[in-house]
């Protein structure tokens, strides 16, 4: 019986109003196909999922403002919604949760919640306006009703949908707070990139009851109190039944606990849920986020906790609205609220406090010792018994010790911000390098796959076959070996890259397509093969993806990079972008410029470097050196050079050559004079 109420059925069992409304709409009959996944909202139990095809559905024919607009979403504040692609979102719907909120709020803030989307469903407690006042939140109001809007996340799919794609999510109630092991020590920013390490795009928790040592309607909440401080004891044993779980059967869940220790059969919660996901337009979000439609191996063996806040005071005050609520619109029938009713009628002192089998909340290394949360598990997550796997601010504070290679800080700055301005746009595909050498940008690339993408590296690794009167820097690859680059690797990746050990020049025999957002070209230095991995580049470079060439100014051996590069740019075949001292990043000219703006926009503005904007052969560019301090060098007399040490006599050659052919080349004498040059 727990098995139907709480695990329906796989929803390709109850598809039929789906079918019927995706045919409909595939035959272009729009209306009758919202109807019939409204029927279906009446009749079958896969609301997510049709609530999830309404609001396609209404997107592609009416627009996001459809979506918006059927679920009755009405924006209330007026804030700047531009959201940077690394924020973390917290979605929420809530009603008359005014003494909840401040705390609420600003723990999650503290976690490392960047913005939190809001929805009130009719708030007459000053909820709206307290929410008004978070810099932090957007709120909309919808007067629809809550249940049948799939406990609220019909509506939290529509805002996820237009502002959330690609961003990791948290979806959480008033009444919860999310935890996680060493959550006092670890943001929600590390779990992240530790998730997405792992390839993995979900998190589950444990649903866990929080209640006082003193009956329930004596356990009162004062706005802005830690609810810990008020209800922090839990049961032991946090759960009556365990098994494989939700409508996917792809995780592990709980039901039970102290709810049903303390109301007796008639209350069998479902205690698990995926607060914690990233978002994307396939992410089904199942009523009271309790599953989602993530494969097995992309929900994440770690597990955390949602404290929840239910039974103090406020509940029994609020009993009655719930019930009628409830009543109306048929809820959870797991929970029984009747059930609750009931027990509190009949023991108005009803305390769930239990010596036998209540504990007090110390920290989050408690909750694992228990087992109700987990760490992950090295096995599935990639994660060494002793020594996790360094997260990418590890890696690149560190790769120079860590990694033999040729790898700026700048470009690693600079890989990070298209892949940021890709996922912000969308941009979906695998990475290709050509040049690995022992990996050091291979691995960097690493970090930034989604885990539906690869990484494809070309490589020779070894100096046979090359000819050192050609190949000037052959010699330096003697040690070289396929297996080193991939023993580095895995330093860092459990989930190897696809090598191909042959030669640049063979690789369109490699049959890739074009499905690359970032084409690394790194290996040879001499003119016709990089004139032809240029060519090959652009060749398999996704619209919005970027083409990179190494060491496009580079002297004494890699001229012939820098005539295939040039070649490239003055016959309109690769649009420059973006350069630093090492490397030049363009574009197809096949292809959208939106990325490319989006980089120059970042490369002039977030950038931590100065870049200098110029015009390179009628491209506009960004060049990222050290800022040129040019009223400095007019209206003072220079510094005399004497005993100035080489390297900034270096740096400024450099800055030099950097402008040579821009259209600062005005700056030029004075650096001439500033060098003694002349
Ligand atoms: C400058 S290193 C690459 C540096 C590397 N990306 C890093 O982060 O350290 C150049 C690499 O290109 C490889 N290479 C040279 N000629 C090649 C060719 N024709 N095809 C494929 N790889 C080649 C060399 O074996 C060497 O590993």
């Amino acid at each position: 019986m727990l098995q139907q109420e709480l695990i329906p059925a796989p929803p390709v069992l109850r598809a039929e109003y789906l079918e019927r409304g995706d045919q409909l709409w595939i035959s272009g009959r729009v209306d009758e196909a919202l109807r019939a996944y409204e029927e279906g909202l009446e009749h079958s139990a896969d609301v997510q999922l049709l609530h999830k095809r309404i609001a396609e559905l209404l997107q592609a024919t009416r627009g996001l403002e459809g979506a918006f607009r059927y679920y009755g979403l009405e924006r209330v504040d007026d804030r700047d919604l531009t959201i940077g692609p690394h924020e973390i979102l917290c979605g929420a719907t809530v009603r008359d949760e005014a003494d909840l909120l401040p705390y609420f709020l600003q723990y999650h803030q503290g976690l490392g919640i960047d913005r939190f989307l809001v929805v009130d469903n009719l708030s007459q407690d000053g909820t709206r306006e307290l929410l008004l006042k978070d810099p932090r939140v957007h709120l909309w109001q919808t007067g629809m009703r809550y249940w049948p809007a799939n406990a609220g996340t019909a509506w939290i799919e529509v805002l996820f949908r237009a502002f959330a794609r690609e961003h990791w999510c948290l979806v959480v109630d008033p009444d919860e707070l999310f935890y996680y092991p060493d959550v006092e020590t670890r943001s929600l920013r590390q779990l992240c990139d530790e998730l997405d390490h792992a390839g993995k795009v979900a998190m589950p928790a444990v649903l866990l009851d929080m209640y006082a040592d003193r009956p329930i309607r004596e356990a009162v909440y004062h706005s802005g109190q830690d609810p810990t401080d008020v209800t922090p004891f839990f049961d032991r044993e946090f759960f009556h039944w365990r098994g494989t779980a939700g409508p996917w059967k792809n995780f592990e869940g709980f039901a039970g606990g102290v709810r049903r220790r303390a109301f007796g059969e008639d209350s069998f919660p479902f205690l698990s849920k995926i607060p914690l996901f990233r978002y994307t337009v396939d992410r089904v979000i199942a009523g009271g986020v309790h599953s989602t439609n993530a494969a097995p191996e992309e929900i994440a063996s770690e597990r955390g906790a949602v404290l929840h806040f239910k039974f103090m005071a406020r509940f029994i005050e609020r009993l009655e609205d719930e019930l009628n609520d409830r009543r109306f619109d048929a809820g959870d029938s797991s929970e029984s609220y009747s059930t609750y009713e009931q027990a509190l009628m009949s023991d108005p002192e009803l305390c769930l406090y239990d010596p036998d089998h209540s504990i007090r909340l110390r920290d989050s290394r408690q909750l694992v010792d228990l087992g109700i949360m987990s760490d992950a598990d090295a096995a599935s997550e990639r994660v060494g018994e002793h020594s996790p796997l360094p997260t990418i601010d590890e890696y690149v504070a560190h790769m120079h010790e860590l990694v033999l290679g040729w790898f700026d800080d700048v470009d690693a700055a600079v890989f990070r911000a298209i892949d940021e301005v890709q996922r912000a746009t969308g941009v979906v595909g695998d990475f290709l390098e050509i040049g690995a050498y022992l990996g050091k940008s291979a691995i960097l690339l690493g970090y930034l796959l989604r885990p539906q993408e690869r990484l494809v590296v070309c490589d020779l690794f070894t100096n046979e076959g090359l000819d050192p009167d050609l190949d000037a820097d052959a010699a330096f690859y003697g040690q070289l070996s396929r297996v080193a680059f991939e023993e580095n690797y895995a330093r860092f990746h459990s989930r190897p890259a696809r090598v191909i050990q042959r030669s640049s020049t063979e690789l369109a025999d490699e049959g890739l397509g074009r499905s690359f957002r970032i084409a690394h070209v790194d290996g040879s230095h001499r003119f016709d093969v990089v004139r032809q991995d240029i060519a090959t580049a652009l060749e398999l470079v996704v619209d919005g993806g970027i083409v990179v060439v190494d060491d496009y100014r580079t002297i004494p051996h890699a001229l012939g990079v820098a005539a295939a590069v040039w070649e490239a740019v003055t016959a309109g075949k690769l649009i420059p972008v973006l350069a630093t001292a090492q490397k030049l990043y363009g574009c197809s000219p096949d292809h959208a410029e939106t990325t490319a703006t989006m980089l120059r926009r970042w490369a002039s503005e977030d950038a931590p470097f100065s870049g200098l904007q110029q015009q390179v052969a009628d491209y506009e560019m960004v060049v990222f050196a050290p800022p040129l301090q040019s009223p400095t060098l007019a209206n003072h007399a220079p510094e005399p050079p004497r005993g100035e040490p080489e390297e900034d006599a270096n740096r400024l050659r450099e800055r030099l050559a950097l402008i040579e052919g821009s259209r600062t080349w005005r700056f030029r004498n004075r650096l001439r004079r500033l060098l003694h040059r002349d």
